[in-house]
């Protein structure tokens, strides 16, 4: 029998409504297969511990969380409670920092039953790899001065160790799939920084000759997007270019409310977390209609983490019945609760 620990952050918000529905999900699936068990444990840590203990999660969260094998998150963020730079720093960005999860994976796909705002929508399933620790999100700059001789600088920082670790990354999902490698760039515009992303995605490339490649400036890529998302498998990007790429990715897919995200830790030193990409939905909160399929969703991505790829398959099948068969909340145009909706995919795992 193999035993995964879990460490379980509900959240805030819609995240106590569809992590629990996820976990129904999780334990049926294990019981389903028989030889694998899930040990969850479950921590308060949100907005309502803010207001209790005047912190996001104790002083010594992150070491107890450490020494689980995943974190599974819900969403975390109640501006009627605590300010959101408060929480997300005291909580979300912690952990993606201190544990070290330098790539920012998020997948979009056409999904059966749910429709795109795209058109024509062809079918579309693309991974985005995004960069999660660097480049233009950086801490290095500064102003100065005040009125018209004000000055803002803020320097991008590209290593080679951070560069490379992307793209292999990018490159090895590219084998599990398609063999498809797109690079995000933009070395026409920005001279320093992206022609030595374009060296390091030729130099990298040639350790894959299986997998085929192509590479695009992000303006144009950007509109390739939406015009025509299915000749993408895997893109590779920067963390400003993959945030705007996922962002589309997710708009085109039909609702926040499906997609799915994972920060990864690649040295092994530190759990991934796993969290959808939306966030805790107050204005839906508590009545019942929270879409849990990005919830869901991204339970696969920490299936497939944890090396269990054949119940991360199944689960992404038995969602798409449930769309297929107009099993959907109303963010995607149905009448279905949220309940509805994971009996609807429990049934179908059955
Ligand atoms: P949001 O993603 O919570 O909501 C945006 C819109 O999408 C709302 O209309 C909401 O009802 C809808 N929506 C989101 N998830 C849905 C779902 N599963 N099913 C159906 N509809 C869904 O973003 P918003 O409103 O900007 O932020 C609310 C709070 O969440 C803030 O405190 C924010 O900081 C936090 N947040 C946290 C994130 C995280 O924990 N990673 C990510 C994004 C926002
Ligand atoms: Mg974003």
């Amino acid at each position: 029998m193999m035993k995964h620990s879990i460490a379980v952050l509900p959240g805030d918000g819609i995240g106590n409504e569809v992590v629990p529905a996820a976990l129904e999900v999780l334990h049926t699936l294990a019981d389903l297969h028989g030889g694998v068990k899930f040990e969850t444990t479950s921590f308060p840590w949100n907005c309502d511990y803010y207001l209790e203990h005047g912190k996001m999660m104790p002083d010594d969260g992150l070491s107890i969380l450490k020494d689980f094998e995943a974190i599974f998150l819900g969403a975390i963020g109640d501006p009627s409670k605590v300010p959101d730079h408060v929480s997300l720093w005291g909580l979300l960005i912690k952990i993606r920092r201190e544990f070290e999860q330098v790539i920012n994976v998020r997948p979009a796909k056409l999904m059966q039953g749910i429709q795109s705002p795209l058109t024509s929508p062809k079918d579309f399933d693309l991974i985005v790899v995004r960069e999660n620790s660097e480049g233009e999100y950086s801490e290095i700059g500064g102003r100065i001065f005040r009125g018209d001789d004000e000055i803002a600088i803020q320097n991008n920082i590209f290593s080679r160790r951070g560069v490379e670790r992307a793209m292999r990354y990018a490159f090895q999902l590219a084998q599990k799939r398609r063999n498809h490698v797109t690079s995000a760039t933009k070395s026409n515009g920005i001279v320093y920084t992206m022609p030595f992303w374009d060296e390091v995605f030729q130099q990298v490339k040639t350790e894959y000759p299986d997998v085929q490649t192509s590479s695009y400036h992000i303006d144009a890529l950007a509109a390739f997007f939406v015009q025509r998302p299915q000749v993408f498998d895997v893109i590779v990007a920067s963390n400003l270019f993959g945030d705007i790429l996922t962002d589309i990715g997710a708009a085109i897919m039909g609702s926040i409310g499906v997609a799915p995200a994972a920060n990864i830790n690649l040295n092994g030193k530190y759990p991934s977390m796993f969290e959808p990409v939306h966030g805790s939905a107050p204005d839906i909160c508590g009545r019942g209609i929270a879409n849990p399929i990005g919830q869901i969703w991204t339970l696969k991505m920490m299936l497939d983490h944890l090396g269990l790829d054949e119940l991360g398959s199944v689960l992404l099948d038995a969602i798409e019945g449930v769309t297929n068969d107009g099993i959907k909340t109303p963010d995607v145009g149905g009448k279905a609760s949220t309940q509805e909706v994971v009996e609807g995919i429990i049934a179908r795992l059955r």
